[in-house]
């Protein structure tokens, strides 16, 4: 039955129109105790949803949703390795990854335990050849700078929590990122470098991505432009890839060639050996605490009853908001300048997961899926674009995440951002009523004229929902936690609207579309094959790229 149809979901529309125009002021002044009724804890992580636009009856309601579209039977079939990605027909096991059980989990009938274990030693001593300066280039000088050449999944784990987990990270080793096919990217990045001491990680699981393999492609020249021998290329480049295969043909030895598997999506993978450049960059033993918390927020999904369990809740107060208050957007703001690519980290996660309009049994869906998922750091935004938050015509319902304490702590800096978390939550919710918005300019002096003229745009509707994440520190086990957090709240959500979260069909088109079009561009001929506007466009860069020879 289409999600929409279960009861549940009707019950949830008519409930919807009792309460739509309640204000949370109302609520928290009929409950005082609100924040208890609707926080809940993981280890130190505290998750506060109580500044939500919700009732009891409505969590029951939700709580109703997530049994009737079988969540938690969907939820048991992942972690066994059944094939829940059907249309490619893989498990999806991402959570075998960071399995501290001890217990065995299995795909297609085989224990994938071993294998895993496996590549987690092999890493774990590439990256401690590389950090005690064993690992030697060909030039015999120890490696001080990594780069990562990866894109989507193979890219934004790894530069996300490198970044998070900056103050863990060993000093005289830098990593780097390279993700754009465009030249500056890789150029730029080569410039401050010096091949003899400089190892390429080419991390790709399909090893067929252009963008990858022409940024490999470039590296190589630079490389062997350098150090001559393509024998000795095997100290400057690696790979993780589940294609082998076009590992060795690309020149990588096959010792050098770190295994990921099928069962393991792209945007889901910063726990294989995608996670190398996490590995090389915190340590092992940071490495695997990071693995850690994420196992233990995957006990907590499995075994937390459902009106406890966070990312279940997280996921339904999204279908809330999404598919009864018609919102389209969600925010996600750090306050916690490391975390500053977490954002884009969980854009792909959310949005390559669940931006879909074709549901499991291939019928296009009637009801809004996905939203769209956007951030940055909580502090900058203020400054930014939180005067749509606060006085928009748009419900733009926001996670809100803190460190209670961080490595550097100056107390000063560190209270007045946290003063900011709690003022931001505190204003969405609360906003600012007429009443108050009088007694503050009369208070300034303003006389009844100009306060008559100010008011409205002083006014604040408040009543916007945000969540709360506090957490001691963000160290490497919390990290882990709370991307796992995200990572069930997005598989909830796919299960309640029906998708299968674990393919992409969306990007094949524009992909095909690029290599046809490149062999035009090669060609350099006019083109009339189009539609006229990328006809114009093409011919009009044809035109003028003849300005520069090297175009
Ligand atoms: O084009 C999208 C995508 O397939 C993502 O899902 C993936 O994370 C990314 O490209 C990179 O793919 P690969 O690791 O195979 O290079």
């Amino acid at each position: 039955m289409s999600s929409e149809k279960k009861p549940a979901w009707q019950a949830l529309q008519s409930h919807f129109e009792e309460i739509k125009d309640e204000h949370m002021r109302d609520m928290f002044e009929q409950d005082t105790n609100r924040f208890g009724h609707f926080s809940l804890t993981l280890n130190d992580i505290l998750f506060d949803y109580s500044k939500n636009r919700i009732s009891p009856k409505t969590m029951d309601l939700l709580l109703d949703l997530a049994r009737e579209c079988d969540v938690q039977s969907w939820r048991d079939r992942m972690f066994d390795g059944e094939a829940i990605n059907h249309t490619e027909h893989r498990a999806v096991l991402h959570s075998a990854l960071r399995n501290r059980s001890g217990k065995q989990m299995f795909a297609d009938g085989e224990n994938v335990m071993p294998e895993i274990r496996h590549e987690l030693e092999r890493i774990t001593r590439l990256a401690n050849d590389i950090r005690n300066r064993t690992w030697r280039g060909a030039t015999n000088q120890p490696i001080t700078d990594v780069v990562n050449l990866g894109i989507g999944g193979s890219h934004l784990g790894p530069m996300m929590a490198t970044e998070a987990l900056h103050p863990y990270a060993i000093h005289d080793l830098k990593i780097h990122y390279v993700n754009n096919i465009d030249e500056n990217h890789i150029n730029n990045t080569l410039e401050t470098l010096n091949p003899d001491t400089t190892l390429f990680i080419v991390a790709s699981k399909s090893f067929t991505t252009q963008d990858t393999m022409m940024n490999a492609e470039t590296a190589r020249s630079w490389l062997l432009h350098k150090i001559g021998d393509s024998k000795l290329l095997e100290l400057h480049m690696i790979a993780v890839t589940s294609n082998a295969r076009a590992a060795v043909e690309f020149g990588i030895n096959e010792d050098n060639i770190f295994k990921m598997w099928d069962w393991v999506g792209g945007r889901y993978s910063m726990w294989s050996a995608i996670g190398l450049p996490i590995v090389i960059s915190i340590g092992p033993e940071n490495f695997e605490l990071l693995l850690q918390g994420a196992f233990e927020a995957d006990q907590h999904f499995r075994n937390a009853p459902l009106d406890e369990n966070i990312p279940v809740i997280m996921a339904l107060l999204g279908i809330w908001y999404n598919n009864f208050f018609n919102a389209e957007s969600i925010a996600i703001l750090p306050y916690d300048q490391n975390m500053h690519r977490f954002p884009a980290y969980l854009q792909q996660a959310d949005m390559e997961s669940n931006g879909k309009a074709v549901d499991r049994d291939g019928k296009h869906v009637n009801y809004s899926t996905g939203p769209i998922l956007f951030g940055e750091i909580g502090i900058a935004s203020q400054h930014a674009f939180y005067q749509l938050l606060h006085q928009g015509t748009k419900l733009v319902p926001a996670d809100m995440l803190a460190p209670i304490s961080n490595f550097a702590c100056i107390a000063n800096h560190h209270r007045a951002l946290m003063s900011n978390v709690f003022a931001q939550t505190e204003a969405l919710m609360k906003g600012k009523n007429q009443d108050e918005v009088i007694a503050e300019l009369k208070a300034e002096g303003k006389d009844d004229k100009e306060i008559e003229f100010l008011l409205p745009y002083k006014l604040f509707p408040g009543n916007k929902p945000t969540n709360t994440f506090l957490f001691y520190t963000l160290d490497p086990k919390t990290l882990g936690s709370l991307i796992a957090l995200y990572e069930h709240k997005i598989f909830v959500q796919g299960i309640i609207w029906n998708l299968n979260s674990f393919d992409q069909w969306g990007v094949e088109l524009g992909k095909k579309m690029a290599t046809d079009i490149l062999d035009e561009l090669n060609e350099g001929a006019q083109v009339s094959s189009h539609d006229s506007s990328t006809n114009g466009l093409i011919n009009y860069y044809l035109k003028l790229r003849t300005l520069n020879p090297k175009a």
